[in-house]
């Protein structure tokens, strides 16, 4: 793993849109894994500007993202699949055909799944995965007493994760109990990793990550096993390191 340890989210930020702008740059067909939460909207802003300054060129790239909740409609201003269009998508050139996002109102969860992971195979695999982290050590939403060997499946939100979320929504009652994610096998498979953490509430969990044992109940602790993983964390996540 490597770490890189920063002042604070701009930060962060900045150097998360210059590693995936070089990665663009380096294959401009890439196939990118993207995030959704608070802590990559930054990182988003930014390689927006790189696009509008004619630096990087989406034309050819593909995108995968994380997660999705599970019986939102996609115009749902709290979906993923509204996030990353008012985020990034509409204020780029990534074509509608490349953009994948599993989708949270399929009929058959078993075919979903399965679909979303023959796209990925067929892209060639995630050449960069993007990564957020849960106060609970979650990535994607793979929440603690995760199953590793696990693909894209339908997963039950933690309490915490629930918690956590209510921020977005009118209500606690509001906030959808499921979501379809990728798996770790998923996540793990990509070539490249790049997790970013900001704020004193995340480390914790960057603590366990990085020093802890590899176990189940800290999902993004698997990282440990994997050959490129750049973790980019502030002051205040990276607190207890
Ligand atoms: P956040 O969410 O970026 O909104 O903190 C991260 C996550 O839950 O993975």
């Amino acid at each position: 793993m490597k770490i890189i340890i920063v002042n604070d989210y701009e930060e962060m930020s900045k150097k998360a849109a210059n590693i995936i702008s070089s990665q663009i740059i380096l294959n401009s067909s890439s196939v990118l894994g993207f995030a959704t939460g608070d802590t990559p909207l930054g990182t988003y802003k930014k390689l927006v500007n790189t696009y509008n300054e004619g630096d990087i060129d989406f034309a050819e790239i593909k995108t995968f993202n994380l997660d999705e909740y599970y019986h939102l409609p996609k115009d749902n201003t709290q979906s993923y699949n509204f996030y990353m269009t008012e985020n990034l998508f509409k204020q780029v050139n990534v074509k509608p055909q490349n953009i994948h996002i599993p989708n949270g109102m399929c009929e058959s969860i078993e075919e979903e799944c399965l679909n979303y992971e023959n796209a990925i195979e067929q892209a060639d695999g995630i050449n960069l995965q993007l990564l957020g982290i849960g106060t609970n050590g979650h990535i994607g939403f793979n929440e603690p007493d995760v199953k590793f060997e696990a693909t894209t499946h339908l997963v039950h939100l933690d309490e915490e994760t629930i918690h956590a979320n209510s921020r977005f929504f009118d209500s606690i009652e509001e906030v959808p109990t499921k979501a379809i994610s990728m798996g770790i096998k998923t996540i793990m498979q990509a070539k490249k990793i790049v997790l970013l953490a900001s704020g004193i509430e995340k480390s914790e969990a960057i603590y366990n990550t990085v020093r802890g044992h590899i176990t189940p109940e800290v999902p993004a602790s698997v990282l440990q096993l994997h050959p490129d993983v750049t973790i980019i964390v502030d002051n205040n996540a990276a607190s207890r390191l």
